[in-house]
Protein backbone atom coordinates (compact mmCIF):
# COMPACT_ATOMS: atom_id res chain seq x y z
CA UNK A 1 0.00 0.00 0.00
CA UNK A 2 1.32 3.48 -0.54
CA UNK A 3 1.86 5.90 2.21
CA UNK A 4 -0.51 8.53 0.08
CA UNK A 5 -3.52 6.26 0.34
CA UNK A 6 -2.71 4.78 3.60
CA UNK A 7 -5.44 6.62 6.06
CA UNK A 8 -4.37 8.85 8.68
CA UNK A 9 -5.90 10.46 11.70
CA UNK A 10 -5.97 14.49 12.27
CA UNK A 11 -5.64 14.71 15.88
CA UNK A 12 -7.84 17.66 17.64
CA UNK A 13 -7.29 18.63 21.60
CA UNK A 14 -10.49 16.28 22.52
CA UNK A 15 -11.48 12.94 21.16
CA UNK A 16 -9.90 10.93 18.60
CA UNK A 17 -9.95 13.30 16.18
CA UNK A 18 -10.81 13.11 12.06
CA UNK A 19 -10.31 10.04 10.09
CA UNK A 20 -9.36 10.50 6.34
CA UNK A 21 -9.48 7.82 3.95
CA UNK A 22 -6.26 8.90 2.60
CA UNK A 23 -3.65 11.93 2.15
CA UNK A 24 -4.66 13.60 -0.61
CA UNK A 25 -6.33 17.45 0.16
CA UNK A 26 -8.18 19.50 -1.83
CA UNK A 27 -6.44 22.92 -1.51
CA UNK A 28 -9.11 26.01 -0.88
CA UNK A 29 -9.64 27.92 -4.75
CA UNK A 30 -11.50 30.52 -5.42
CA UNK A 31 -14.12 30.19 -7.46
CA UNK A 32 -15.59 33.99 -7.40
CA UNK A 33 -18.81 32.36 -8.54
CA UNK A 34 -21.03 34.27 -6.14
CA UNK A 35 -23.20 36.48 -8.53
CA UNK A 36 -25.66 37.47 -6.27
CA UNK A 37 -22.92 39.24 -4.42
CA UNK A 38 -24.39 37.96 -1.44
CA UNK A 39 -22.12 35.08 -0.43
CA UNK A 40 -24.16 32.00 -0.13
CA UNK A 41 -22.67 29.17 -2.22
CA UNK A 42 -25.09 27.54 -4.92
CA UNK A 43 -25.25 25.00 -7.33
CA UNK A 44 -21.40 25.91 -8.87
CA UNK A 45 -19.82 25.40 -5.14
CA UNK A 46 -21.30 21.84 -4.99
CA UNK A 47 -20.56 20.67 -8.20
CA UNK A 48 -17.27 21.88 -7.95
CA UNK A 49 -16.44 20.33 -4.32
CA UNK A 50 -18.85 17.58 -5.01
CA UNK A 51 -17.05 16.19 -7.46
CA UNK A 52 -13.21 16.47 -5.95
CA UNK A 53 -15.25 14.52 -3.60
CA UNK A 54 -16.50 11.92 -5.88
CA UNK A 55 -12.84 11.97 -7.19
CA UNK A 56 -11.37 10.55 -3.91
CA UNK A 57 -9.64 13.56 -2.13
CA UNK A 58 -9.76 12.50 1.75
CA UNK A 59 -10.44 16.29 2.40
CA UNK A 60 -12.25 18.73 0.71
CA UNK A 61 -11.21 22.50 1.68
CA UNK A 62 -13.44 25.27 0.57
CA UNK A 63 -12.03 28.32 -1.54
CA UNK A 64 -11.06 31.53 0.76
CA UNK A 65 -14.46 32.08 2.62
CA UNK A 66 -15.19 35.11 3.75
CA UNK A 67 -15.62 36.02 8.52
CA UNK A 68 -16.88 39.38 7.02
CA UNK A 69 -18.69 41.34 3.79
CA UNK A 70 -16.05 43.67 4.16
CA UNK A 71 -13.35 40.97 4.22
CA UNK A 72 -14.42 39.56 0.84
CA UNK A 73 -11.56 39.54 -1.63
CA UNK A 74 -14.31 40.33 -4.25
CA UNK A 75 -17.87 40.75 -4.33
CA UNK A 76 -18.14 37.12 -5.72
CA UNK A 77 -16.42 35.04 -2.78
CA UNK A 78 -18.30 33.16 -0.77
CA UNK A 79 -18.87 33.88 3.14
CA UNK A 80 -20.06 32.58 6.06
CA UNK A 81 -21.19 35.31 7.99
CA UNK A 82 -24.87 34.94 8.54
CA UNK A 83 -27.46 31.91 8.85
CA UNK A 84 -28.35 31.38 5.24
CA UNK A 85 -24.75 30.76 4.48
CA UNK A 86 -24.99 28.19 7.07
CA UNK A 87 -28.08 26.84 5.71
CA UNK A 88 -26.63 27.13 1.64
CA UNK A 89 -22.95 25.02 2.97
CA UNK A 90 -24.94 22.66 4.89
CA UNK A 91 -26.07 20.63 1.84
CA UNK A 92 -22.72 20.83 0.16
CA UNK A 93 -21.26 19.39 3.13
CA UNK A 94 -23.89 16.68 4.03
CA UNK A 95 -22.91 15.72 0.08
CA UNK A 96 -18.96 15.79 0.64
CA UNK A 97 -19.74 13.25 3.48
CA UNK A 98 -21.85 11.05 1.47
CA UNK A 99 -18.76 10.60 -0.85
CA UNK A 100 -16.58 9.67 2.24
CA UNK A 101 -14.50 12.54 2.33
CA UNK A 102 -13.75 15.56 4.90
CA UNK A 103 -14.94 18.86 4.86
CA UNK A 104 -13.27 21.67 5.40
CA UNK A 105 -13.76 25.07 5.53
CA UNK A 106 -11.13 28.23 4.95
CA UNK A 107 -12.47 31.20 6.88
CA UNK A 108 -10.97 34.05 5.68
CA UNK A 109 -10.76 37.58 5.73
CA UNK A 110 -8.94 39.63 3.05
CA UNK A 111 -8.38 42.93 5.08
CA UNK A 112 -6.31 45.07 2.21
CA UNK A 113 -6.75 42.72 -0.33
CA UNK A 114 -10.32 42.92 0.18
CA UNK A 115 -12.25 45.04 -2.78
CA UNK A 116 -10.90 43.97 -5.87
CA UNK A 117 -12.75 42.40 -9.03
CA UNK A 118 -12.43 39.04 -9.23
CA UNK A 119 -9.92 37.05 -10.93
CA UNK A 120 -11.71 36.02 -13.62
CA UNK A 121 -10.73 35.88 -17.22
CA UNK A 122 -13.88 38.33 -18.01
CA UNK A 123 -12.90 41.02 -15.81
CA UNK A 124 -8.91 40.59 -17.10
CA UNK A 125 -10.35 40.43 -20.32
CA UNK A 126 -12.29 44.21 -19.14
CA UNK A 127 -8.79 45.53 -17.34
CA UNK A 128 -10.94 45.29 -14.32
CA UNK A 129 -7.86 44.14 -12.27
CA UNK A 130 -6.97 45.19 -8.90
CA UNK A 131 -9.08 47.19 -6.53
CA UNK A 132 -12.70 48.00 -7.15
CA UNK A 133 -13.23 51.34 -5.93
CA UNK A 134 -15.56 52.73 -3.52
CA UNK A 135 -18.73 53.61 -5.20
CA UNK A 136 -18.38 51.62 -8.09
CA UNK A 137 -19.53 48.03 -6.11
CA UNK A 138 -16.48 48.11 -4.12
CA UNK A 139 -15.62 49.01 -0.02
CA UNK A 140 -13.31 50.33 2.43
CA UNK A 141 -10.25 48.33 3.27
CA UNK A 142 -8.73 47.55 6.61
CA UNK A 143 -5.29 46.47 7.58
CA UNK A 144 -2.62 46.41 10.08
CA UNK A 145 -0.61 49.42 8.60
CA UNK A 146 -2.08 52.13 5.39
CA UNK A 147 0.68 50.44 3.20
CA UNK A 148 0.94 50.29 -0.27
CA UNK A 149 3.15 47.14 -0.28
CA UNK A 150 -0.10 45.32 -1.11
CA UNK A 151 -0.08 46.94 -4.60
CA UNK A 152 -3.92 47.91 -4.17
CA UNK A 153 -5.43 50.98 -3.10
CA UNK A 154 -4.29 51.86 0.60
CA UNK A 155 -5.98 50.43 3.42
CA UNK A 156 -7.44 51.50 6.86
CA UNK A 157 -5.45 50.94 9.55
CA UNK A 158 -7.65 48.80 11.80
CA UNK A 159 -8.04 50.32 15.27
CA UNK A 160 -8.41 48.34 19.00
CA UNK A 161 -12.06 48.28 18.08
CA UNK A 162 -12.00 47.21 14.64
CA UNK A 163 -9.43 44.48 15.95
CA UNK A 164 -11.48 43.13 18.67
CA UNK A 165 -14.56 43.15 16.29
CA UNK A 166 -13.11 40.88 13.74
CA UNK A 167 -11.30 38.95 16.71
CA UNK A 168 -15.34 37.76 17.60
CA UNK A 169 -16.31 37.60 13.41
CA UNK A 170 -13.16 34.70 13.64
CA UNK A 171 -14.81 33.20 16.39
CA UNK A 172 -18.66 33.66 14.64
CA UNK A 173 -17.37 32.49 11.66
CA UNK A 174 -16.27 29.18 13.37
CA UNK A 175 -19.31 28.37 15.23
CA UNK A 176 -21.53 28.94 12.24
CA UNK A 177 -18.90 26.54 10.63
CA UNK A 178 -19.35 24.30 13.13
CA UNK A 179 -23.71 24.12 12.64
CA UNK A 180 -22.64 24.06 8.75
CA UNK A 181 -21.22 20.53 9.54
CA UNK A 182 -17.51 21.15 8.62
CA UNK A 183 -15.27 18.60 10.04
CA UNK A 184 -12.01 20.85 10.02
CA UNK A 185 -11.36 24.67 9.93
CA UNK A 186 -8.66 26.24 8.10
CA UNK A 187 -7.10 29.68 9.56
CA UNK A 188 -6.40 31.83 6.29
CA UNK A 189 -2.61 33.25 7.69
CA UNK A 190 -1.25 33.13 4.04
CA UNK A 191 -0.91 35.20 0.68
CA UNK A 192 -0.75 38.37 1.81
CA UNK A 193 -4.08 38.59 3.59
CA UNK A 194 -5.20 40.20 6.62
CA UNK A 195 -3.60 37.96 9.18
CA UNK A 196 -0.62 37.81 6.85
CA UNK A 197 -0.39 41.89 7.14
CA UNK A 198 0.41 41.62 10.54
CA UNK A 199 2.72 38.79 10.37
CA UNK A 200 5.18 40.23 8.42
CA UNK A 201 7.47 43.71 8.53
CA UNK A 202 6.52 44.10 4.57
CA UNK A 203 3.23 45.25 4.94
CA UNK A 204 3.24 46.06 9.13
CA UNK A 205 4.39 49.31 9.97
CA UNK A 206 2.52 49.37 13.29
CA UNK A 207 4.45 50.77 16.70
CA UNK A 208 1.75 49.46 19.14
CA UNK A 209 1.32 46.43 20.60
CA UNK A 210 0.47 44.78 17.07
CA UNK A 211 3.68 46.08 15.58
CA UNK A 212 7.40 45.78 15.54
CA UNK A 213 8.65 42.88 17.11
CA UNK A 214 7.72 39.14 16.69
CA UNK A 215 6.09 38.69 19.77
CA UNK A 216 3.64 42.09 18.40
CA UNK A 217 3.24 40.84 15.28
CA UNK A 218 2.46 37.61 15.72
CA UNK A 219 -0.86 39.11 18.45
CA UNK A 220 -3.16 39.27 16.13
CA UNK A 221 -2.53 35.70 15.06
CA UNK A 222 -2.79 34.70 19.13
CA UNK A 223 -5.83 36.15 19.46
CA UNK A 224 -7.78 34.71 16.46
CA UNK A 225 -6.56 31.45 17.65
CA UNK A 226 -7.79 31.92 20.78
CA UNK A 227 -11.36 32.90 19.67
CA UNK A 228 -11.85 30.54 17.21
CA UNK A 229 -10.44 27.10 18.99
CA UNK A 230 -12.71 28.38 22.07
CA UNK A 231 -15.85 28.83 19.78
CA UNK A 232 -15.05 25.52 17.42
CA UNK A 233 -15.33 21.99 19.22
CA UNK A 234 -12.28 20.49 20.55
CA UNK A 235 -13.26 17.38 19.19
CA UNK A 236 -12.90 19.33 15.59
CA UNK A 237 -9.05 19.34 14.07
CA UNK A 238 -7.82 23.34 13.77
CA UNK A 239 -5.43 24.19 10.71
CA UNK A 240 -4.12 27.46 9.37
CA UNK A 241 -2.23 27.82 6.35
CA UNK A 242 0.89 30.14 6.34
CA UNK A 243 2.84 31.77 3.56
CA UNK A 244 5.71 30.08 4.96
CA UNK A 245 7.98 32.52 3.24
CA UNK A 246 7.86 35.91 1.63
CA UNK A 247 10.91 35.07 -0.01
CA UNK A 248 12.33 38.30 1.09
CA UNK A 249 15.42 39.32 3.18
CA UNK A 250 13.18 41.81 5.90
CA UNK A 251 10.29 39.62 5.82
CA UNK A 252 8.35 37.14 7.36
CA UNK A 253 10.76 34.15 6.86
CA UNK A 254 10.60 30.01 7.76
CA UNK A 255 12.11 30.59 11.10
CA UNK A 256 9.05 32.53 12.28
CA UNK A 257 6.96 29.83 10.61
CA UNK A 258 8.37 27.23 12.13
CA UNK A 259 8.60 29.25 15.41
CA UNK A 260 5.10 29.88 15.65
CA UNK A 261 3.86 26.89 14.67
CA UNK A 262 4.67 25.67 17.93
CA UNK A 263 3.15 28.11 19.71
CA UNK A 264 0.48 27.68 17.63
CA UNK A 265 0.17 23.72 18.47
CA UNK A 266 0.20 24.10 21.88
CA UNK A 267 -2.55 26.49 21.02
CA UNK A 268 -4.51 23.54 20.00
CA UNK A 269 -3.79 23.68 16.04
CA UNK A 270 -2.80 20.40 14.95
CA UNK A 271 -2.45 20.77 11.09
CA UNK A 272 -0.47 23.42 9.15
CA UNK A 273 -0.70 23.97 5.29
CA UNK A 274 2.47 26.01 3.97
CA UNK A 275 2.54 27.60 1.12
CA UNK A 276 4.28 31.07 0.80
CA UNK A 277 4.43 34.98 -0.51
CA UNK A 278 1.34 37.28 -1.31
CA UNK A 279 3.12 40.46 -0.37
CA UNK A 280 4.11 42.83 -3.24
CA UNK A 281 6.51 40.89 -6.25
CA UNK A 282 6.52 37.35 -6.89
CA UNK A 283 10.44 36.68 -5.75
CA UNK A 284 10.31 33.01 -4.62
CA UNK A 285 11.58 30.17 -6.31
CA UNK A 286 9.00 28.03 -8.75
CA UNK A 287 8.69 24.13 -10.53
CA UNK A 288 7.92 20.77 -9.47
CA UNK A 289 7.19 21.05 -5.21
CA UNK A 290 8.98 24.50 -5.14
CA UNK A 291 7.10 24.80 -1.26
CA UNK A 292 7.85 21.28 0.00
CA UNK A 293 10.85 22.05 2.09
CA UNK A 294 9.17 24.69 3.75
CA UNK A 295 6.23 22.35 4.72
CA UNK A 296 9.44 20.10 5.64
CA UNK A 297 10.87 22.29 8.30
CA UNK A 298 7.45 22.85 10.08
CA UNK A 299 7.45 19.14 9.89
CA UNK A 300 10.41 18.97 11.68
CA UNK A 301 9.93 21.57 14.33
CA UNK A 302 6.04 19.94 15.12
CA UNK A 303 6.46 16.51 14.91
CA UNK A 304 3.14 15.48 16.54
CA UNK A 305 1.08 17.98 13.49
CA UNK A 306 0.00 17.10 10.25
CA UNK A 307 1.64 19.10 7.85
CA UNK A 308 0.63 19.47 4.40
CA UNK A 309 2.89 20.80 1.56
CA UNK A 310 1.77 21.98 -1.56
CA UNK A 311 2.81 24.16 -4.85
CA UNK A 312 3.00 22.04 -7.75
CA UNK A 313 2.94 18.70 -6.67
CA UNK A 314 1.14 16.91 -9.99
CA UNK A 315 2.13 13.74 -10.24
CA UNK A 316 1.36 10.51 -7.93
CA UNK A 317 4.93 9.27 -7.76
CA UNK A 318 6.16 12.87 -7.12
CA UNK A 319 3.03 12.71 -3.98
CA UNK A 320 4.34 9.70 -2.81
CA UNK A 321 7.93 10.78 -2.48
CA UNK A 322 7.35 13.97 -0.46
CA UNK A 323 5.23 11.87 2.38
CA UNK A 324 8.15 9.06 2.31
CA UNK A 325 10.74 11.07 2.59
CA UNK A 326 8.89 12.45 6.09
CA UNK A 327 8.60 16.10 4.73
CA UNK A 328 5.13 15.81 4.80
CA UNK A 329 2.20 14.00 5.93
CA UNK A 330 -0.12 14.79 3.27
CA UNK A 331 -0.67 17.08 -0.06
CA UNK A 332 -2.74 19.62 -0.73
CA UNK A 333 -3.68 19.74 -4.65
CA UNK A 334 -4.38 22.77 -6.44
CA UNK A 335 -4.30 22.82 -10.33
CA UNK A 336 -4.17 19.86 -10.87
CA UNK A 337 -7.24 19.29 -9.33
CA UNK A 338 -9.11 21.21 -11.68
CA UNK A 339 -7.44 20.11 -14.66
CA UNK A 340 -9.13 16.31 -13.37
CA UNK A 341 -11.30 15.92 -10.31
CA UNK A 342 -10.61 12.24 -9.96
CA UNK A 343 -6.20 13.07 -9.38
CA UNK A 344 -6.75 11.08 -6.09
CA UNK A 345 -8.39 7.97 -7.67
CA UNK A 346 -6.19 7.84 -10.92
CA UNK A 347 -3.24 8.20 -8.45
CA UNK A 348 -4.06 5.42 -6.57
CA UNK A 349 -4.57 3.33 -10.07
CA UNK A 350 -0.85 4.67 -10.82
CA UNK A 351 0.56 3.85 -7.70
CA UNK A 352 -1.14 0.29 -8.39
CA UNK A 353 -3.60 0.29 -5.22
CA UNK A 354 -6.47 -2.90 -5.47
CA UNK A 355 -9.59 -1.76 -6.65
CA UNK A 356 -10.66 -1.57 -2.89
CA UNK A 357 -8.34 1.13 -2.09
CA UNK A 358 -8.93 3.49 -4.78
CA UNK A 359 -11.21 5.64 -4.54
CA UNK A 360 -13.48 6.39 -7.21
CA UNK A 361 -17.09 6.81 -6.41
CA UNK A 362 -19.10 3.30 -6.45
CA UNK A 363 -20.49 4.55 -9.71
CA UNK A 364 -16.97 4.65 -11.55
CA UNK A 365 -15.94 1.89 -10.54
CA UNK A 366 -14.95 0.37 -13.77
CA UNK A 367 -12.89 3.53 -14.46
CA UNK A 368 -10.28 1.39 -11.83
CA UNK A 369 -9.12 -0.56 -15.15
C1 LIG B 1 -8.14 29.23 -9.10
C2 LIG B 1 -7.32 29.32 -7.84
C3 LIG B 1 -7.88 29.88 -6.71
C4 LIG B 1 -7.16 29.90 -5.50
N1 LIG B 1 -7.76 30.36 -4.35
C5 LIG B 1 -7.15 30.18 -3.15
C6 LIG B 1 -7.87 30.37 -1.94
O1 LIG B 1 -9.08 30.62 -1.94
N2 LIG B 1 -7.19 30.22 -0.79
C7 LIG B 1 -5.87 29.87 -0.76
O2 LIG B 1 -5.30 29.76 0.32
N3 LIG B 1 -5.18 29.64 -1.90
C8 LIG B 1 -5.81 29.74 -3.08
N4 LIG B 1 -5.15 29.40 -4.24
C9 LIG B 1 -3.81 28.80 -4.15
C10 LIG B 1 -3.93 27.25 -4.13
O3 LIG B 1 -4.62 26.79 -3.00
C11 LIG B 1 -2.54 26.59 -4.19
O4 LIG B 1 -1.84 26.92 -3.03
C12 LIG B 1 -1.74 27.02 -5.42
O5 LIG B 1 -2.53 26.95 -6.58
C13 LIG B 1 -0.50 26.15 -5.60
O6 LIG B 1 -0.86 24.78 -5.71
P1 LIG B 1 -0.99 24.05 -7.15
O7 LIG B 1 0.33 24.20 -7.85
O8 LIG B 1 -1.31 22.60 -6.79
O9 LIG B 1 -2.08 24.71 -7.90
C14 LIG B 1 -5.84 29.41 -5.46
C15 LIG B 1 -5.27 28.90 -6.64
C16 LIG B 1 -6.00 28.82 -7.81
C17 LIG B 1 -5.37 28.20 -9.02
Amino acid sequence: MSKLFTPVTLGAPNGPGLALRNRTVLAPMCQYSVTNHDGVPHQWHLTHLGARATGGFGLVFTEATAITAQGRISDQDTGIWNDEQVSAWAPIVEFIHSQGAAAGIQLAHAGGKASTYPWLPKFIGANSVGSMDVGTGGWETLSASATDALGLRVPTIMSFDDISASISAWAQAATRADAAGFDVVQIHAAHGYLIHQFLSPLSNQRTDDYGGSYENRTRYLREVIKAVRSAWPAHKPLAIRFSGEDWVQDGWRISDTVRFAAEAYELGVTSFDISSAGIGTYHGPSGPGYQVSLAAAVKAAVPESFVTAVGMINEPEQAEQILVTGAADGVSIGRAALKNPNWPAVAATVLHEPRENTPFAEQYWRAHW
